[in-house]
């Protein structure tokens, strides 16, 4: 049974304060999970308790520890660490409300992800294999984000995330092994050319560029250059994040000093998935813009995959309401937007249920925990988008991956299959 429950404030990627959460079983085991913390967040996401007070600019969460430790440690000990579903009804009801604004997510996911993590270690299983079972054989496609704009960096690149997919391979291992080599190879490309090589929040590069198209001309060159085929081994995908450049009815895009519809904004894009080997797109639309995910949607729903992320914040009823209304086909999964295990797992089945992708995500404040790397194989979301092969609150999940492939009996990589509709 559960005998104790304690929190801790710690820092995230970012140096911000964020929760990190203990569970010790009546068996001795000792198992721990820190809560990431996003930057571009969704308006309905579940709430991330701060302090607000003066320690840490106003994010100090030691009111989410002290809930830990208190209102839901009173609920949880001495209860079994084996029914996760129990556990995470149980705090969901001691909130009371929609959204954990009372104990606040972090609070509940850290507890949530640490009893998890605790019941598969005292049964000497892989976090990955208990929450999974026999099924999580799948090793995730990664979504690398090599470039860095939007909220993530100090540039004036609009689109938030440049990602590369390397789709064409045979292994996880070496499908990071080539997304390393091309990361390192645009690093040489942009500094050749001038440009500064620091890093942004996910690990990718965050130069300025002449507009929002040319961080895709680097992107493709340096995969040539680093001796592989765009398209059919390595592929792109964005993130615009377009909530955060979305006003007033409008998308404004700085870099290339446009103001567009949302009509000329799908325009843009299926302008450039025309032009390169682009295979997936996340929030293409802002998330208050349903009639231009409509828009988006009929015109290339049939040829990439559009990942809603701010849109359905892994939020199982917001997600029904867009299998219903044929918005997106592809949902990103982040844990801390809903704010339990289970609550995530019941949304990542009703997408695979319904046809819609499921891309397993971690936030732009991380930490070491990699936690969501035994998740993305225990569901089999097939795919994962955890930042550039750099960083080790980044490398600690690719890191992961490694190792489960290594220990799987007949590990599964589907990139090649992932995209043909
Ligand atoms: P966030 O960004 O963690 O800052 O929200 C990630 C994303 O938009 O996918
Ligand atoms: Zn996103």
């Amino acid at each position: 049974y559960i005998d104790n429950i304690v929190a801790q404030e710690v820092l995230d990627s970012r140096g911000n304060p964020t929760v990190k959460a203990t569970v010790i079983l009546s068996d001795g085991t000792v198992a721990s999970a820190i809560v990431p913390s996003g930057a571009s967040t969704g308006k309905r996401e579940a709430l991330e308790l701060r302090d607000g007070d003066e320690r840490f600019g106003g994010k100090g969460v030691l009111k989410a520890c002290e809930n830990v430790e208190v209102a839901i440690a009173d609920e949880l000990v001495g209860l079994s660490p084996y029914n996760q579903a129990e556990i995470d009804a149980i705090m969901k009801e001691l909130d009371g409300t929609q959204n954990y604004s009372k104990l606040g997510a972090n609070a509940v996911l850290g507890v949530s992800m640490a009893v998890a993590r605790a019941a598969a270690k005292s049964l000497h299983l892989p976090l990955y294999r208990y929450l999974g079972g026999s099924n999580g054989v799948i090793v995730p496609t990664p979504m690398l984000n090599i470039i860095n704009g939007g909220a993530h960096a100090d540039n004036d690149v609009d689109l938030q995330e440049y990602m590369i997919m390397p789709t064409g391979f045979d292994s996880f291992k070496e499908a990071l092994r080539a997304s390393s080599e091309i990361y390192h190879t645009l690093k040489k490309l942009l500094a050749e050319d001038g440009h500064p090589t620091a890093l942004g929040d996910e690990g990718g590069f965050a130069p300025n560029f002449k507009n929002n198209e040319e961080p895709i001309e680097y992107i493709l060159k340096a995969i040539e250059k680093a001796g592989y085929k765009p398209g059919d081994e390595v592929s792109i995908a964005l993130d615009a994040a377009s909530s955060e450049f979305y006003k007033d009815g409008k998308y404004e895009l700085k870099g290339d000093g446009k103001v567009l519809s949302a009509e000329e904004l799908a325009d843009f894009y299926a302008n450039l998935v025309a032009k390169y080997p682009i295979v997936s797109l996340e929030d293409g639309m802002a998330e208050d813009d349903w009639e231009g995910w409509k828009i988006l949607t009929e015109k290339l729903g049939d040829k990439i995959q559009l990942v809603g992320d701010d849109l359905f914040v892994t939020n199982k009823e917001i997600l029904a309401e867009g299998i219903e209304k044929g918005v997106a086909n592809a949902i990103l999964i982040k844990p801390n937007q809903i704010g339990s295990v289970s609550e995530t797992m019941e949304t990542v089945r009703l997408a695979q249920r319904n046809g819609y992708n499921c891309v397993m995500s971690h936030r732009s404040g991380e930490s070491e925990d990699a936690f969501i790397a035994d998740f993305a194989v225990a569901l089999n979301t097939a795919q994962i988008k955890t930042g550039a092969p750099a960083r080790g609150e980044r490398t600690a999940k690719y890191n992961r991956l490694l190792e489960i492939e290594r220990d799987l009996l007949y590990p599964e990589y589907i990139g090649k299959e992932l995209f043909r509709r």
